[in-house]
């Protein structure tokens, strides 16, 4: 089967010719470009995962085919941003990225502690990124990258579909309860705002000035939690519920729910929005 096929869409679905220049929020562009970065590493991803997986090849089968998935997106994202601004150079700005975020690809053990714990923070990786391109869908009033956002959304909730089938599978093998499942949940939140994040956002807007982590991921957040609204965080603390195995519509969904809606607006409080 051809790599075309494998896939739901191609660039060539994209209707690049109906860009408008005027529509583009330069704010939002910034978020694009560290996005394009974090989607393109896909192939490193698999294969660590392929790696900690290494004696399930129907896995790790879905895995190379979730990458090459993974790795459009950021080509999409990157040919928009490139549309957008025309000195954007993708390729260098990947190259700074990829070299200083190094994932541990050889790991023949999950960072997770275990398959399972892996595969609930696939989910919650999958889950996020759906909400998020489905908030920048509603949030750009231009076209192009409101297509590209819809179509990345609809692949990212078939890759939670994927992962979920494969965790509860592991759940089984691994017996691991829901207090483990929620452990590995919570140290997940606590890695969205890691290196990986704000370096993606300074290797994709820099100027040359030197690296500063917490004020990267401080613009990042700021900007990038400001297109959610309530809808996408209730819609993803019900999905993560699911994977971790707690009620995704009792009353400890709802709070979770509210407290991420106000986390999530004292995050996207006014910043400078600039990686220096
Ligand atoms: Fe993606
Ligand atoms: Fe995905």
């Amino acid at each position: 089967m051809s790599e075309q096929q494998n896939r739901y869409w191609t660039l060539d679905d994209i209707p690049w010719d109906q860009f408008d220049p005027s529509k583009v929020d330069p704010e939002m562009m910034r978020i694009v470009k560290a996005a394009a970065m974090v989607e393109f590493n896909g192939y490193t991803y698999a294969e660590y995962l392929c790696s900690v997986f290494n004696d399930d090849p129907a896995f790790q089968d879905a895995a190379r085919r979730w990458a090459l998935e993974e790795v459009q997106h950021g080509k999409a994202l990157a040919r928009w941003a490139q549309i957008a601004d025309p000195e954007f150079d993708f390729d260098a700005r990947f190259a700074d990225f990829s070299e200083k975020i190094q994932l541990p690809v050889a790991a023949e053990e999950s960072v997770r502690g275990t398959r399972c714990g892996e595969l609930v923070a696939r989910c919650m990786v999958e889950v996020g990124t759906s909400s998020y391109y489905t908030a920048l869908r509603e949030a750009t009033d231009e076209p192009v990258l409101g297509a590209i956002c819809e179509k990345i959304a609809q692949d990212e909730i078939r890759h939670y579909k994927l992962f979920y089938t494969h965790m509860e599978r592991y759940r089984h093998i691994e017996q691991l309860g829901k207090i483990k499942r929620l452990m590995v949940g919570v140290g997940r939140i606590g890695e969205s705002e890691d290196d990986e994040l704000a370096y993606a956002y300074y290797a994709a807007n820099n100027n040359g000035e030197p690296y500063d982590r917490k004020r990267c991921i401080r613009a990042y957040m700021s900007c990038a939690y400001g297109f959610y609204q309530t809808h996408h965080v209730e819609r993803a603390v019900t999905l993560i519920f699911k994977a971790i195995g707690f009620s995704p519509h009792g009353r400890l969904a709802n709070m979770i729910a509210r407290m991420a809606c106000w986390f999530l607006n004292f995050r996207s409080g006014p910043d400078e929005h600039a990686p220096a």
